[in-house]
C-alpha cells in the first residue's frame, strides 16, 4: 500500500521488540507504515488508530518511544537503536500479564524508598 519515495541508509529500529528497517529521514509513523504495521494504539474502547495526518495534528500516530509515552510518531525522526512501543489491546494484556508473573529470572528490581524518608 505505501511505498518509499527515495531510498536512504537504513537504520534498524525495533518495534514492540520486532525489529524493523527504517530509512534514514523516516518518521516513526512512517517506518513503520512502510513496514506494515499499521496500528499505533487502541482507544479505551478497543478501536484500532493509525497515523492519519502525519503533521501532527490528528493524535492518531501516539507511541511510546524509548520508554518516552505518548511521542506522536509521526513528529519524530527515527534514529538507529531506537526502541518504539504501540499502545494496543494485545500489548497492554502482555505488559499486564509480564508484570503479574513479576521480574524475569536476572531481571533487576529497583528497592523502593521508604515513604518516611522520601518526605523527610
Ligand atoms: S499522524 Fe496525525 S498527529 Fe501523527
Amino acid at each position: 500500500m505505501f511505498r518509499r519515495l527515495h531510498e536512504g541508509v537504513a537504520v534498524p529500529i525495533t518495534v514492540d521488540g520486532r525489529s524493523v528497517e527504517a530509512r534514514e529521514g523516516d518518521s516513526v509513523a512512517a517506518a513503520m507504515l512502510a513496514a506494515g504495521i499499521t496500528i499505533c494504539r487502541t482507544t479505551v474502547q478497543g478501536a484500532p488508530r493509525a497515523p492519519y495526518c502525519m503533521m501532527g495534528a490528528c493524535f492518531d500516530c501516539l507511541v511510546t518511544i524509548d520508554g518516552v509515552g505518548n511521542r506522536q510518531g509521526c513528529m519524530v525522526k527515527v534514529a538507529s537503536g531506537m526502541r518504539v512501543d504501540r499502545d494496543t489491546r494485545r500489548v497492554r494484556r502482555r505488559r499486564r500479564r509480564r508484570r503479574s508473573r513479576g521480574p524475569r529470572r536476572g531481571e533487576r528490581v529497583r528497592a523502593l524508598r521508604p515513604l518516611d524518608r522520601a518526605a523527610g
